[in-house]
């Protein structure tokens, strides 16, 4: 029997990558406390909604987008990032939806995204060490020993700009702009630019007849409201925990526990000990959950993972997020996949082709190949389903911004190009090209899939 689950449980449990040197601990109470007295950003019934969109995903009756920056910043907090981030996800998903004939489920890494864990504690710059950078809600980039210190008013901050920025992806989802007809000249703009464009051509003319096709049977935003509006909803991972219980309610339709900063929070790689924090923190909430899975996590680790967070088995609560590496995936994920197979749990299976294909260049830059990330989105897929699972979404960190992070792609950022458009407060993200680009690759992979399925049930 686990024991009783309380919001501040997780204090008792040995915690990884939860800042400890605030200069006045009892500063972050305060703010902690003050928390707890605003407003949810989301609702529970919201995430329950997002729940039963996964559970279909689970089934393989739906897709899984889930994407946006690695890190939010204070900086770079502005109505244009977050429309452009919103318009990529949404031609994107527009693609997905087509090339696989299934309903697209669309979650930003937006609205909360900010803290970090970080491989090295310390930075050294001309012989002098500050603590790392771990993300604006706890401290600043800048090089500074003012900077770096951690203050708990970054947490206020964040908090607001999550709060602002929701407000606009929710006024953008049902205000009319995520019309289809919109998306789709959006999608229509790319393929126009895109040096790659000739090889997406026939998808976007399908989607162009489509779209005709429904709207000549009557099928218009006028009359059908689905055509007019999307669910998005945000996600990020759970890391900074003194935050997420503050954030956490209890649901006054069902007496259960939400944390209402986000729909979706998932657990990192790096804190996913069963006995640690953020297992314990996210067991007692009934948000649909994420687990980052790293090629040092093992098949029976895993499935106690899953025991501990998902012990009635509830479809759509578990989505686990392969991140191995394209040079890896071969040999790690096949057994993750078989022991789940086995154990009969219900999850999802989606692909983070980001975090195992970081590398650094000549110069410094943290980048990542835009044909790796390809690769092991495809060999995720063709490893998912010959176990006999789903393979059901993908996880990117991306912008819809035009920067220059990751090499290659059809508009082919070189390592000379890195250095004139690099912004990201972590990790490279694929820019608005790159992200539909990748989209446009793995619907080609959807519709061979399914056209090759077709074949096989007639012959
Ligand atoms: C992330 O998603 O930004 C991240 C840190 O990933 P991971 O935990 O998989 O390394
Ligand atoms: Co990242």
């Amino acid at each position: 029997m686990k024991e009783k689950w309380t919001p501040a449980g997780w204090r008792f449990k040995p915690a990884k990558h939860i800042p400890t040197d605030y200069a006045d601990g009892e500063h972050l109470a305060r703010v902690e406390q003050q928390l707890r007295s605003y407003p949810p950003l989301v609702f529970a019934g919201e995430a329950r909604n997002l729940k039963a969109r996964l559970a279909e995903v689970a089934a393989g009756k739906a897709f899984l987008l889930q994407g946006g920056d690695c890190a939010e910043s204070f900086k770079e907090f502005h109505p244009d990032n977050i429309r452009d981030t919103f318009r990529t996800l949404m031609a994107m998903s527009v693609v997905l939806t087509f090339a696989g004939s299934k309903p697209v489920v669309k979650v930003g890494r937006i609205a909360g995204q900010f803290g970090k864990p970080r491989s090295e504690q310390v930075e050294t710059q001309n012989g002098v060490t500050l603590p790392s950078y771990r993300g604006d809600n706890i401290n600043g980039m800048e090089f500074t020993p003012e900077s770096r210190a951690p203050d708990p008013e970054r947490l206020l901050k964040a908090y607001s700009q999550s709060a602002a920025t929701l407000n606009l992806i929710r006024a953008f989802a049902n205000g009319g702009y995520a019309d289809l007809h919109n998306v789709h000249r959006w999608m229509v703009g790319f393929v126009a630019d895109s040096p790659q464009g000739k090889r997406y051509q026939e998808i976007a003319d399908r989607i162009s007849e489509a779209i005709d096709f429904m709207e000549a049977c009557g099928i218009t935003p006028q009359s059908v409201p689905q055509v007019r509006q999307v669910d998005v909803y945000t996600s990020h991972e759970a890391l900074l925990l003194g935050y997420e219980e503050a954030m956490t309610r209890v649901d006054s339709t069902s007496g259960d526990h939400y944390d209402t900063s986000a729909h979706f929070v998932w657990i990192g790689d790096r804190t996913r000990q069963p006995d640690g924090a953020h297992v314990e923190f996210a067991r007692g909430i009934k948000n649909p959950l994420g687990i980052k899975c790293g090629p040092t996590l093992e098949p029976e680790e895993l499935l106690k993972l899953i025991d501990i967070l998902n012990p009635t088995d509830e479809a759509g609560r578990i989505t686990l997020i392969a991140r191995f590496g394209s040079d890896k995936v071969q040999a790690g994920l096949p057994r993750l996949v078989r022991a789940v197979q086995k154990s009969g749990r219900t999850v999802i299976w989606s692909c983070d082709p980001m975090h195992g294909n970081t590398l650094k260049t000549g110069s410094g830059f943290k980048t990542r190949p835009f044909d790796r990330i390809l690769s092991e989105v495809s060999s995720f897929m063709d490893i998912v389903t010959a176990e006999g699972a789903y393979p059901g979404g993908v996880h990117v960190e991306m912008t819809g911004q035009q920067v220059t992070e990751c090499l290659g792609g059809a508009s082919a950022v070189t390592e000379e190009d890195l250095s004139s458009r690099y912004h990201t407060h972590c990790d490279p993200r694929l820019n608005g090209t790159q992200a539909l680009d990748l989209a446009f690759l793995i619907a080609e992979k959807l519709r061979s899939a399914r056209v090759n399925g077709r074949k096989a049930q007639a012959g």
